[in-house]
């Protein structure tokens, strides 16, 4: 496309390079502003209309639903790969052969031991710690315990680093939460895929035989396969920044872990249970908490509505909530917090605040829901989040830094105080 962008400020033209994506998406690329225009910049909090970088991983389309990695639709994806098969194509660019992932695997799987001086680390903890902060201490401390891996300058290392971070991440998330629970800590099986493994390092009882349960299994495998990657969200953003700086693997994952914390983004799973919990607690009148969410004056939101790039709908929610049906029905499960869900669901779809706002279910709305029915502990809901995040950090990361990518660091436009003399304390 031979199309341009043209600034006009103060009778002056500036022209900037119209850059189009493979799916068609336009971009202008204002690289040249500042240095043209002698220093104007854009103002874009929350990165509404900013591309960070140009990447290959994921397309998604909030308009028409679409989430795609690699070229590959998650609908299918979700339905006929395997968690490292994902792992792998949103990593390296491409499904694996079957050599590929016998060795993907097997190298993960010598992976799955994290140094005992962890557990020293843990002991310091409080016993209430919530798991998302032991998760990002813990992945931090990876730094100092593999020092080799965290400055990588070939593709090698940067591959024995990924499979590092993949092998003890599930150990280390299943710890932070045996620690909340007084339990003895599980160590990895090999005999188990990874899937298998993260939920017996994460539930076996040492006094009980642990006996996996494949309806369990299938429906966090395909959970976690449709938290991979979301190309450029808070927390993946938060990886590549610090990334940027040339940070360690161990390091930008930590601070992706603390990022996806918050409610407003993956800690939304954890925040939908305790709204539906609040509703319940209160006697269950949806349309109360449907008004206090429409009422500008009043904080509360409803938790798990609205997507900043979806305004249509979720197309992993779509798959989820299929699911969950299936998962509740196999498993028996008869919840209330599930029927005021429903209720909820229903209610906000057709109000008419939420539509015009385009504020449909996301993921994190069925999430919750089917962790839940799945046994999960509610504070572990947005670990499982990050474990399934993992992979799309890891390929966001690698892309940057094979890329070589420039170090992250936005503008300002300051509106503080101009320069003032110094006030004496006993003038303030
Ligand atoms: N409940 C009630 N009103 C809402 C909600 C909600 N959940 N979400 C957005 N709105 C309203 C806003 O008040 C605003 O109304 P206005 O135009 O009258 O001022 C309008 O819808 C647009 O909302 P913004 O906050 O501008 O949208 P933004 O793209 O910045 O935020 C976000 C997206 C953060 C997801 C927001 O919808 C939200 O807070 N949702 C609840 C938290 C949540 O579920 N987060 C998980 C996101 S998915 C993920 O991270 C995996």
């Amino acid at each position: 496309m031979s199309e341009i962008g043209v600034f006009e400020f103060k009778g002056k033209r500036y022209e900037f390079p119209v850059e189009v994506g493979t799916e068609n998406e336009i971009s202008i690329n204002i690289k040249t502003l500042r240095g043209s225009t002698g220093g104007i910049i854009t103002l874009d909090p929350g990165f509404k209309n900013t591309g960070s970088c140009k990447s290959e991983i994921t397309f998604l389309d909030g308009e028409k639903g679409i989430l795609r990695h690699r070229g590959y639709a998650i609908e299918e994806l979700a339905k006929k790969a395997s968690f490292l098969e994902v792992a792998y194509l949103l990593i390296f660019g491409e499904l694996p052969t079957k050599a590929q992932l016998t060795k993907f695997e097997g190298d993960i799987k010598k992976n799955s031991l994290v140094n005992e001086e962890i557990k020293d680390i843990l002991d310091g903890f409080p016993r209430s710690a919530h798991p998302m902060g032991v998760l990002s201490s813990l992945t931090g401390a990876l730094t100092a315990f593999h020092p080799k891996y965290t400055d990588v300058h070939s593709e090698e290392e940067m591959y024995k680093a990924i499979t590092k971070i993949l092998g003890k991440f599930p150990v280390l998330a299943a710890w932070a939460h045996a620690k909340n629970e007084g339990m003895p800590f599980n160590y990895a099986d090999n005999s188990l895929d990874y899937i298998e493994n993260i939920l017996m390092m994460m539930y076996k009882i040492p006094t009980e035989k642990y006996i996996p349960n494949p309806v369990v299994k299938k429906a966090m495998e395909e959970l976690l396969i449709l938290h991979q990657d979301h190309e450029q969200n808070c927390s993946t953003s938060t990886v590549r920044l610090v990334g940027s700086s040339h940070a360690s693997l161990f390091a930008s994952v930590s601070a992706g872990v603390s990022a996806l914390w918050g409610p407003l983004h993956g800690g939304a799973n954890q925040a939908v249970i305790e709204m539906l919990n609040e509703i319940i607690a209160d006697g269950g009148d949806v349309d109360k908490f449907i008004n206090r969410a429409k009422d500008k004056n009043d904080p509360f939101r409803l938790m798990g509505f609205g997507h900043r790039v979806y305004k249509n709908f979720d197309p992993r929610a779509l798959i989820i909530k299929k699911s969950a049906d299936a998962v509740f029905e196999s498993l028996g499960v008869t919840d209330p917090a599930l029927k005021v869900a429903k209720h909820l669901e229903e209610v906000a779809l057709s109000d008419p605040y939420f539509k015009e706002r385009k504020l449909f279910p996301n993921v994190d709305f069925y999430s919750g829901i089917i962790y839940k029915a799945l046994g999960i502990p509610v504070e572990m809901f947005t670990v499982m989040f990050a474990i399934g995040r993992l992979p799309g950090w890891i390929a966001q990361w690698r892309e940057m830094r094979m890329n070589n990518e420039p170090i992250g660091r936005p503008r300002q436009l300051y509106t503080g105080e101009t320069i003032r003399d110094f006030k004496e304390m006993s003038k303030r």
